[in-house]
């Protein structure tokens, strides 16, 4: 009797440390849902050089009432510019680890938003490095990124963990990749999983 009681002290702790572990639990399990209901907080910011991701982009800044934000390159891609596999601009960018094409204007007041759509076309596998400029550009600290991207046949793969390399202090969804010609019902049903 009198051991038992010598214990309570310890079963207390162990019970309360349990019940931390647990609330903890029902944090995580709420993690990948998003609440989107002040769409003055929701940036839609997008990469496309061929029209492909910003129609995703556009139907996404549809479904939220986010604000579209469109990543323009101070030297616009030309046509040789984009035809890969022949050695073409944007096959040396995506060949440079230091390539970080220059962007054209800014968000205006970054700091208004919360939750950040970041779409851009798979290159080679990976985010074309104009991606990469946008991000170092900005402070991202307790902001939610949520990748999408645009591909022939490429899915995410590691693109968007690349990515999250470059930026400190936000939380990233795992994101989502759509064919070149994505349908709009697509993107809804994405964005319908991802909310609440
Ligand atoms: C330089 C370059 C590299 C590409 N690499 C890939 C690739 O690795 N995998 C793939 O499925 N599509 C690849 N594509 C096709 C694009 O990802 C696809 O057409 C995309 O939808 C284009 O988006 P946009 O119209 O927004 O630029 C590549 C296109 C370019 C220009």
């Amino acid at each position: 009797m009198k051991k038992s009681i010598k214990f309570l002290p310890l079963i207390l702790v162990l019970l309360v440390c349990a019940c931390f572990a647990f609330a903890a639990c029902g944090e995580t399990d709420d993690e990948g849902k998003l609440d989107l209901t002040d769409s003055s907080k929701v940036l839609v910011a997008y990469f496309s050089a061929t029209g492909n991701t910003e129609k995703a982009a556009g139907y996404i800044a549809q479904e939220t009432g986010g604000t579209l934000y469109e990543i323009v390159p101070q030297i616009p891609y030309t046509e040789d510019d984009l035809k890969y596999y022949t050695d073409c601009r944007a096959d040396k960018e995506q060949n440079d680890p230091l390539a970080r094409p220059a962007i054209s204007g800014s968000v205006e007041d970054m700091a208004s938003y919360e939750v950040i759509f970041l779409g851009y076309p798979i290159w080679h596998g990976q985010a074309p490095k104009i991606i990469y400029t946008f991000l170092e550009s900005y402070g991202f600290s307790g902001k939610t990124i949520i990748p999408f991207c645009t591909s022939a046949s490429s899915g995410m793969g590691n693109s968007a963990n690349n990515l999250h390399g470059l930026v400190s202090g936000a939380t990233w969804l795992s994101g989502e990749r759509f064919a070149s010609n994505v349908a709009q019902s697509a993107v809804q049903n994405w964005l319908n999983g991802l909310t609440y």
